[in-house]
C-alpha cells in the first residue's frame, strides 16, 4: 500500500457496508491489502462493519446479522489482528449517528442532490416516468453524511476505498472543512486511497466480480463448490493444444491476483502451448485453494463461535470509543451544546460531583535542563504522569489542555511526549483524566 511520508502516524480507515457474503474480488481488492497493510508498522488502522450503512440497502434483519458475522469471521481468518488495529462495529458507537446530525448541519442538501448513488436513482426513476424520489429513502439520500461521520469521528487521513467511493470521501472533506470554518479545527481532512495496483478481479461471466452480477465465488466456500464455482468461469472454444490468449482471459487474470510472478509466467507459457481449459481449470482451482485453505478452516472455527467474535468486536467498540466519547464531548462543546451550570465548580457541586479542591491536578514546572515539563497528581498529591521536556512553556501548556479537554483520547496523540510512572495503571491515568472532564461540563 502506498504510505505517505510524513512525520505524524497516518490514520487509515475503511468501512465494509454489511450486506453480503465475502467473495474473491473482496478478498483481493480490500481484504488482503488491507490486512498486509495493517501489519506494517507506523500507520494506525480502522476497520468497522458499516451495518448502519447496511440498513440503507437492506431490510432483511437475519441477512444483515448473517453478513456482519461472515465479513468479521472473514478478516479475522484473513489474518486481521484486533490488537494491532481498531476493529469494530458501526452501530456499537452512539457516537457515529451523533456526529452524524451535527455533519447534517453543516452539509449543503444541494451537495447531497448530487451524490452518485442518490442521483442514479432519480435519473432511473425520470427516465422510466416516475417521480423522481420514488423508492429513495432519506437514508440514501443521507448516506454520505453517515459515512462523513464515520471517517471524520476517528481523524482519519487516508481512506482505502474503491473509485467509486471518490466523491463520498470528497464530501466528507468538505464537511469537515466547513465545520472546522464554523467552529475551529477539530476535523482531520481525509483524502481518499485509490490502489492503482489492486486489479479489478473479474467474475465468473469475465465482468467485474460483483455481488450484483451474480458472478462471485465466495471466499471461503467449500472446497468442492469452489471447484464447481471455477469450472463455471467464461472460456473461449478454443480446443486443448490450440494456444489461448491471456488477454481478456478471465481464468488467467484471476490466477494472476494469487500466482507469483513466476506461476503466472508458467501459465502464461502453458497457454502458448495450448493447456486445455479443464487442465487450466484444475492449476487455478489448487493455487487458490493453496492460500485460502488454511484461513477458510480458521473461518469455520469462528463461524461456529460467534461469541468470541461478538466479545472481538465488544473490545473493538470499546477501543473506539477511548476516542469517539471524549472527542464527540469536545464537538457538542464547540457547537454550543453546553451545560447550562453558572460555571465548572458551580455546575459541578449542584450534580453533587467531585468539588475543584478534590481533583486531580496538574502541575507545569522547569527541569535544570531549561525544559518545561508537567505532571498530573491524583487528590492524593500521587504522581500519575508525567511529560518529557517541551522546549516552551506554550508547548506543555498546549498539551494540558489537550489532556483536559479530550481526556485519554489525548494520549494517543501525544505520545512521545509523556511518560508513563511505574507502578500507576493507563486506566488510573485515564479515570483522571475523565474526572477533570467531568468537573468541567
Ligand atoms: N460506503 C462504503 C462502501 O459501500 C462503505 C463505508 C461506509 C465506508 N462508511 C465508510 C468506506 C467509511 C470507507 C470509510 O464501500
Amino acid at each position: 500500500m502506498t504510505k505517505k511520508q510524513n512525520s505524524a502516524p497516518q490514520r487509515f480507515l475503511t468501512g465494509i457496508t454489511t450486506t453480503g457474503t465475502p467473495h474473491l474480488g473482496n478478498y483481493v481488492g480490500s481484504i488482503r491489502p488491507s490486512v498486509a497493510a495493517s501489519t506494517g508498522t507506523g500507520a494506525e488502522s480502522f476497520y468497522f462493519l458499516a451495518d448502519y450503512h447496511a440498513l440503507i440497502k437492506c431490510d432483511e434483519p437475519a441477512r444483515i446479522q448473517r453478513s456482519t458475522l461472515e465479513i468479521a469471521a472473514s478478516w479475522l481468518a484473513a489474518g486481521l489482528d484486533p490488537e494491532r488495529v481498531t476493529f469494530y462495529r458501526q452501530s456499537d458507537i452512539p457516537e457515529i449517528p451523533e456526529l452524524t446530525w451535527l455533519l447534517t448541519c453543516v452539509t449543503a442538501k444541494g451537495v447531497l442532490n448530487r451524490a452518485h448513488a442518490y442521483k442514479a436513482s432519480v435519473d432511473k426513476n425520470t427516465a422510466a416516468g416516475n417521480d423522481p424520489d420514488a423508492d429513495v429513502s432519506a437514508g440514501l439520500f443521507m448516506y454520505p453524511v453517515l459515512m462523513g461521520a464515520d471517517i471524520l469521528m476517528f481523524k482519519a487521513h487516508q481512506v482505502p476505498v474503491g473509485r467509486d467511493q471518490i466523491q463520498h470521501i470528497e464530501m466528507a472533506r468538505d464537511m469537515g472543512q466547513r465545520f472546522n470554518h464554523l467552529y475551529g479545527e477539530h476535523f482531520v481532512l481525509p483524502q481518499a486511497l485509490i490502489e492503482e495496483s489492486v486489479a479489478l478481479l473479474p467474475g465468473t461471466d469475465g465482468r467485474k466480480m460483483s455481488k450484483s452480477y451474480d458472478n462471485t465465488i465466495p471466499l471461503f466456500t467449500p472446497r468442492e463448490q469452489l471447484k464447481k464455482l471455477i469450472a463455471g468461469i467464461v472460456t473461449d472454444s478454443r480446443a486443448p493444444g490450440e494456444p489461448k490468449e491471456t488477454e481478456g482471459s478471465a481464468l488467467f487474470q484471476i490466477y494472476q491476483a494469487f500466482a507469483s510472478e513466476q506461476e503466472t509466467a508458467a501459465l502464461r507459457q502453458a497457454y502458448n502451448e495450448g493447456i486445455g481449459w479443464g487442465d487450466a481449470k484444475q492449476l487455478l482451482f489448487e493455487r487458490i485453494d493453496r492460500e485460502v485453505a488454511p484461513m477458510r478452516a480458521h473461518y469455520q472455527e469462528l463461524m461456529n463461535d460467534p461469541a468470541k467474535i461478538e466479545g472481538i468486536l465488544q473490545a473493538g467498540a470499546d477501543k473506539a470509543r477511548r476516542l469517539a466519547k471524549p472527542f464527540m464531548r469536545e464537538l457538542r462543546e464547540a457547537v454550543g451544546l453546553r451545560h447550562l451550570g453558572l460555571g465548572a465548580q458551580a455546575a459541578s457541586a449542584a450534580k453533587g460531583k467531585t468539588a475543584k479542591s478534590s481533583l486531580p491536578a496538574f502541575k507545569q514546572y522547569r527541569e535544570t535542563d531549561g525544559r518545561f515539563h508537567f505532571k498530573l497528581m491524583d487528590v492524593k498529591g500521587q504522581l500519575l504522569l508525567q511529560s518529557n521536556g517541551f522546549t516552551s512553556p506554550k508547548d506543555a501548556a498546549q498539551a494540558i489542555v489537550l489532556l483536559q479537554t479530550q481526556g485519554a483520547g489525548a494520549l494517543f496523540g501525544l505520545e512521545g511526549k509523556l511518560q508513563s510512572v511505574p507502578g500507576v495503571a493507563t486506566e488510573a491515568v485515564e479515570a483522571a483524566l475523565q474526572q477533570l472532564i467531568d468537573a468541567k461540563s
